[in-house]
C-alpha cells in the first residue's frame, strides 16, 4: 500500500472525531441487547442470560464501557443489517460475514484491514457480504473513523466553470483530500479512485491510496450498441459504506465499514444517470439517435432502460455479482414475510425500497410498510 506523505495543513477539513458517549454505556441498552439476544437464541450454548448480565454490568461499573463477545459483536452487526429499513436486500442478513478487528490500532493498520476487507469480500467478483469492526469508542478515547463515504468511490475534480470532471457527489471531498495532500494522477479521468481518509488519532486524518488489487471494476458495454463502449464507462464491483457508526448495546463502533452486492438500478439508474451525479441521460440518447427536444419522446426514459440495462450486462459479463430489482424486490418481501413469522416488525422506507426504474413493476411498490423506530437498536447510525 502506497503511504502518502503527511503534510500540516493550517486548517483541518475534516473535523476531528469526538466521544459519543462522554459518560460511557448506559447499562439499560446493554441489557436490552443481550435480552434480545437470548431471547432470539442467539447466545452460546450453555451461557446463561443473568451470568452474562452480571458480568456486563460490572464491567460497566470497573471501565464505563464493556466488550462484546465475538458472537455479540456478530449477532449485533447482522442485527444492524435487519433493521436497516432503506436496504432492499435483507434477506441476507444472517449470512453477513463478520471481521472482528477491534484490536487494529494506528492508521496504517486500520488502512491495510480495509485493503483486505475489500479482497476478502470481492473474491474476484463472487462477493460477500462483509464487515469489519474496528475499535468501539470508549470513554478513555474515540475509536477510529473512516471519512469517506464509502472504501471505493471516484474524485470530481470541480473547475473553475463550475463542472466537474468525474463524481460530482464527491467534488467538495476531493478539494478536502487535495488539501490533505493528495495528488491526483498525472492525466486526470472520470473514475479515479479517492484515497482513504483515516482518523486513528484525533486531529490527525491520515491518507492511503488502495492498490489496484482491491478495487475491482466492470468496464460497461451494451448487449446491442457497439458504441458503448466507446463511452469508456465503469463502475466500481463492491458499495462498501465506511462512515455509517454501528450501534450495539450501547456500544459505538465509529469504523465499521460494511457491503452488500450491487443492484443494477443503484449504477444505471442514479449514480450514472441522475443529473446532479454522471448525468450521462442526454448523452446516451444523443448516440441512440433519440430526439431530446421534447420531453413527450420519453427520451430519458428510453435512455434509462438502456443504461440500466448495460450495467446488468457488464457486471454479468465479467462474473461480478450483482442483482436486479425484479429479482430482488421479490426477495425482500420473502424476508419480510420471514420477519412477520419470526413474530418480528420489518420496517421499510418505501422510497428508498422502490426501485428508482419501473418501480410500479416491481412487487415492492403496491403497499406500505412498518414505519422505521430511529430509536431501535442494534442500528448502523447516520454519518457524524
Ligand atoms: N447506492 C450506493 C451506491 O451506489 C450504495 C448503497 C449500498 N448498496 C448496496 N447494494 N449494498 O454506491
Amino acid at each position: 500500500m502506497t503511504v502518502t506523505p503527511e503534510r500540516v495543513t493550517p486548517a483541518l477539513p475534516f473535523r476531528p472525531q469526538r466521544v459519543s458517549e462522554e459518560q460511557g454505556v448506559n447499562s439499560a441498552e446493554a441489557e436490552e441487547f443481550l435480552d434480545r439476544m437470548f431471547a432470539e437464541g442467539a447466545a452460546e450454548a450453555g451461557e446463561r442470560f443473568e451470568d452474562r448480565l452480571a458480568q456486563v454490568r460490572a464491567e460497566i461499573m470497573e471501565t464505563g464501557t464493556y466488550r462484546h463477545t465475538p458472537a455479540e459483536l456478530a449477532y449485533g452487526a447482522r442485527v444492524a443489517w435487519r433493521n436497516s429499513a432503506r436496504c432492499i436486500g435483507r434477506l441476507y442478513w444472517r449470512s453477513l460475514r463478520i471481521r472482528d478487528r477491534r484490536r487494529v490500532t494506528g492508521a496504517a493498520a486500520i488502512a491495510g484491514e480495509c485493503v483486505a476487507h475489500l479482497q476478502q469480500a470481492t473474491r474476484g467478483g463472487r462477493i460477500r457480504p462483509t464487515i469489519t469492526v474496528f475499535a468501539p469508542d470508549t470513554p478513555d478515547a474515540p475509536g477510529p473513523r473512516i471519512h469517506n463515504e464509502q472504501l471505493i468511490r471516484y474524485a470530481g475534480y470541480r473547475f473553475e466553470d463550475g463542472s466537474v470532471l468525474g463524481d460530482p457527489r464527491y467534488a467538495e471531498f476531493t478539494e478536502q483530500v487535495r488539501r490533505l495532500g493528495w495528488r491526483p494522477p498525472e492525466r486526470r479521468g472520470s473514475f479515479d479512485v479517492l484515497p482513504l481518509v483515516i482518523e486513528a488519532e484525533p486531529g490527525r486524518p491520515r491518507l492511503f491510496t488502495l492498490p489496484p488489487d482491491a478495487v475491482l471494476e466492470v468496464p460497461l458495454t451494451h448487449p446491442d450498441h457497439r458504441w458503448f463502449a466507446g463511452l469508456g464507462l465503469r463502475w466500481h464491483a463492491v458499495p462498501a459504506i465506511s462512515n455509517m457508526p454501528l450501534e450495539i448495546g450501547g456500544v459505538t463502533y465509529p469504523a465499521a465499514p460494511f457491503n452488500g452486492w450491487y443492484l443494477g438500478t443503484e449504477i444505471g439508474a442514479r449514480n450514472l444517470a441522475d443529473g446532479q451525479r454522471y448525468d450521462l441521460l442526454p448523452v446516451i440518447a444523443e448516440l441512440m439517435g433519440l430526439d431530446t427536444t421534447s420531453e413527450r419522446t420519453l427520451w430519458r426514459d428510453r435512455a434509462l432502460v438502456e443504461l440500466t440495462l448495460a450495467v446488468q450486462h457488464s457486471f454479468d459479463a465479467a462474473g461480478v455479482t450483482m442483482a436486479d430489482h425484479h429479482t430482488e424486490a421479490h426477495r425482500f418481501l420473502a424476508h419480510l414475510e420471514r420477519e412477520e413469522r419470526a413474530g418480528r416488525r420489518c420496517p421499510a422506507e418505501w422510497s428508498w425500497i422502490v426501485p428508482p426504474l419501473s418501480g410500479g413493476q416491481t412487487a415492492v411498490f403496491h403497499r406500505y410498510y412498518d414505519e422505521p423506530d430511529p430509536s431501535e437498536r442494534p442500528a448502523f447510525l447516520p454519518p457524524p
